[in-house]
């Protein structure tokens, strides 16, 4: 937050909400940051899709974040499981009924516990099966989203509708073994960051900037906190920014 962090993406799921409400709470208290700089996301889980649920998570996250409303509640995943389920096994998942958890989220938007709503890991055909039947459309799709899997289909449709898009794992997540996302490795993204003498993370963040999408890194390494934040004062030329088009994407 010291290095000008205000965005802070959040979900029930991770099992942190807790810590960070402590921390935004202390952050308040010592006037680091206002509650109205901060943009604040949490994710609807799997469990908690049944219309009556719904608030009822907000709820639990709010109280978790010592917030009275989020800036941004998603549908984590269009995939439903069985109340109380732990983990993400195929056992527990259960019919979607995406139209009526809408119809929660809608009213949680109504209430102004949650100043927008949209939706995660939503897929062109169900982003497009939710906006048939949205009186509140998504205002944010968050998707996996980076040099090495661009989502073109994705971002035109968003671009199309007016829904922003935000990018998570933006560095590919490395480390986690996804070969095929090595973007931190990935040549084309190597090239321009020698060009511009940036790291690739960089090159990789402010590609994601320069798409017109958010972008979510995360690190717990203060060097690479700071570094990760500077990309505001600098942008990849034109010229460069072609070459992206030439990374092959992931299958
Ligand atoms: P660390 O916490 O040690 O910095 P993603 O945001 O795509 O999920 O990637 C997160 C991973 O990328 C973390 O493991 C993080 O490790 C690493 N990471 C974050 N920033 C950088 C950076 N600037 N250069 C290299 N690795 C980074």
């Amino acid at each position: 937050m010291q290095h000008g962090y205000r965005h802070i993406d959040c979900a029930q799921v991770y099992g942190n909400e807790k810590e960070i409400g402590l921390v935004l709470k202390k952050l308040s208290e010592d006037g680091v940051v206002k509650r109205e700089e901060l943009w604040v996301t949490s994710k609807l889980w799997n469990t908690n899709h049944a219309p009556e649920d719904v608030p009822e998570a907000l709820n639990g996250t709010l109280q978790d974040l010592q917030l009275d409303y989020v800036d941004l509640y998603l549908m984590h995943w269009p995939v439903s499981m069985r109340k109380g389920a732990v983990g993400f096994e195929q056992k527990d998942l259960t019919q979607p009924d995406i139209t009526s958890t809408w119809r929660a989220m809608e009213a949680l938007y109504d209430s102004g516990k949650a100043r927008a709503i949209g939706v995660s890991n939503f897929s062109c055909k169900k982003l497009e099966d939710l906006l048939e039947v949205a009186r509140i459309p998504p205002a944010v799709v968050q998707v996996e989203c980076h040099p090495i899997w661009q989502q073109p289909k994705l971002h035109a449709l968003c671009k199309s509708k007016g829904i922003h898009l935000t990018g998570y794992s933006p560095l590919g997540s490395p480390g986690t073994g996804f070969v095929k996302k090595e973007v931190l490795k990935n040549p084309v993204v190597n090239m321009v960051a020698e060009k511009l003498g940036m790291s690739p993370a960089q090159v990789a963040l402010r590609w994601g900037l320069q798409k017109g999408h958010s972008v979510l890194p995360k690190s717990t390494n203060e060097v690479r906190i700071k570094q990760n934040f500077d990309i505001f004062d600098w942008s990849i030329p034109e010229d460069l920014l072609a070459k992206f088009a030439e990374i092959e994407q992931a299958s």
